[in-house]
């Protein structure tokens, strides 16, 4: 039996068609630049073949939950599940035949990519008896098998990178077709790109991809040209599954839609906003935890239910009670793994997430697992580490007062008010604007000259500047001082533990 599915009509005005089963076997790769339609294609291909075969799509903008409502996926918002938690959901939603949207939304590049990973590891890892034939969706794949290291850690990008070379190399022994969709074909894994026998190539406008897409497609550059005059939601089919040679067709309407659709043009509000300025630009209100969001009564925790039995449910180990100078000695040890951590080139200029996790890993390497901080608490430790503090003077009754004021910051800007108390505090000179930049993870001169401005303008610190350009800070009641230092001095390490 063949199943072909419909996707639309070709330029000629035929029904254009794709074989399900030559697609789970040869897989399918979906070119265009934003607003091309490539969402739109993959969701037209899911309603269609959502009869015929399990499916699961990697989601990261949230676009496919509505697929829930109509066809029964089960959503998984990846944000409120740990890693183990989604590979076991992965095996889970095979063995007992599920679809699902993995809704990756809200996640920074460095946990969609882990928590991506550690779910297509599932699907992938489950025992022979369950490879049934699924489809396995993902949009946006460039950001969970990127061409070039990115922002994100290198163990993260590994993972991801893996798990998406295991589903487009490896997956179709096991049942898994691979279906995924870039904006921009130069900016994917090549490795992962090549294991696609089917593509869809709609609008690309640069020459670098058009040219990736050439040498894909084995055909001319001068053949891709005609990528860059198709029309949103035109692609040009060719492989196994749809053409055996280039054939132009136009995807087909929907029976969902996306949660996010073009956005329309709307009149401005007529009357103009009075002190738009104020408004605006008011300092930001405090940092608060984020509502959890509603956890659907889902088939997941059916899922679990079913399966808890034979999962090893191990009792979490009773710790011994840990004496005073115990752990006086693991703080004096984590101060100094979050010190290697931070004396890296660069440390001052990466993510706290990157940091976060370089810092765990090393706590655990240290022996130190049971003790590492939580990220709020290595939040703190960072401010106080790039201000000059060791975790000793955070008990420093001087500082109570410092760290009150501090609260009042921004988090992010917390540390640099405090490595300018230091100085003030010890009568150091005046940070230079490129010391105040790295405190706060920036190389921008500027924006540490907008941030010492805030924080005078928070009523904090008065800036002053003598008749040779040279800065003075002084902190407000506390009336501590900074000498006089270069505001353009290069950077100089200023305390035990500068950064
Ligand atoms: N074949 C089509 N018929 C009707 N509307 C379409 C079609 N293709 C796309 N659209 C509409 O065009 C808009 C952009 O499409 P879509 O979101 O699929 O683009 P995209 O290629 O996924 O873009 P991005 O890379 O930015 O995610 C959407 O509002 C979608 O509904
Ligand atoms: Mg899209």
């Amino acid at each position: 039996m063949t199943v072909a599915i419909e996707m639309g009509h070709t330029t000629a005005g035929a029904p254009a068609a794709l074989d399900l089963e030559e697609l789970l076997a040869t897989r399918l790769l979906v070119q265009g630049n934003s607003g091309s339609g490539k969402s739109h294609l993959l969701r037209r291909l899911l309603e269609q073949s959502a009869p015929w075969v399990q499916q699961t799509i990697i989601d990261p903008e949230g676009d496919f939950v509505s697929l829930g409502d109509r066809f029964g996926h089960l959503v998984i918002d990846a944000e409120e599940h740990t890693e183990r938690g989604l590979q076991s959901a992965g095996e889970r939603a095979r063995i007992h035949r599920v679809s699902t949207v993995l809704n990756l939304e809200g996640l920074d590049a460095e946990n969609q990519m882990r928590r991506a990973a550690a779910f297509l590891g599932g699907l992938f890892e489950v025992a022979r008896d369950h490879w049934y034939p699924m489809l396995v969706v993902v949009d946006e794949a460039q950001l969970f098998a990127p061409a070039v290291a990115g922002e994100v850690s290198d163990e993260a990008r590994k993972l991801s990178l893996g798990a998406m070379t295991n589903l487009m190399c490896r997956g179709r022994k096991r049942g898994l077709a691979g279906i995924i969709a870039t904006q921009r074909l130069a900016k994917l894994a090549k490795n992962v790109a090549a294991e696609a026998s089917n593509f869809l190539m709609g609008r690309t406008f640069l020459d670098i991809d058009m040219a990736r897409a050439a040498d894909l497609l084995g055909m001319e550059r001068r053949q891709a040209e005609a990528f860059r005059d198709l029309e949103r939601g035109q692609f040009m089919a060719m492989g196994p599954a749809l053409s055996r040679r280039p054939l132009g067709l136009r995807i087909g309407p929907t029976d969902t839609s996306p949660r996010n659709g073009t956005p329309r043009l709307m009149p401005l509000p007529e009357s103009a906003l009075e002190d738009a300025r104020a408004i605006i630009l008011a300092a930001p209100p405090p940092e608060t935890v984020r509502p959890q969001r509603r956890s659907s009564p889902d088939l997941l925790d059916q899922l679990m239910a079913a399966k808890s039995a034979a999962l090893e449910i191990r009792p979490e180990p009773v710790e011994p009670p840990i004496s005073a100078e115990d752990l006086a000695e693991r703080r004096e040890r984590v101060d100094r793994v979050l010190r290697a951590v931070l004396a890296q080139p660069d440390a001052g200029f990466r993510v706290i997430g990157v940091l976060y996790q370089e810092f765990v890993v090393r706590c655990r390497i240290e022996g130190l697992a049971s003790v590492v901080p939580d990220l709020p608490e290595f939040r703190r430790m960072l401010t106080r580490a790039r201000a000059g503090l060791g975790s000793d003077m955070a008990g420093d009754d001087a500082w109570q007062d410092v760290s009150v004021r501090a609260s009042l910051l921004p988090e992010d800007m917390q540390g640099v008010f405090m490595m300018i108390a230091r100085a003030a505090k010890e009568g150091w000179p005046c940070p230079s604007d490129a010391a105040i930049a790295r405190a706060y993870g920036s190389h921008s001169l500027r924006r540490a000259r907008r941030l010492l401005t805030y924080i005078e303008e928070q009523g904090l610190i008065v800036c002053q500047l003598d008749g040779v350009g040279r800065r003075t800070v002084t902190l407000v009641e506390l009336a501590w001082a900074t000498a006089p230092g270069d505001p353009g001095a290069a950077e100089v390490e200023q305390g035990s533990l500068a950064v």
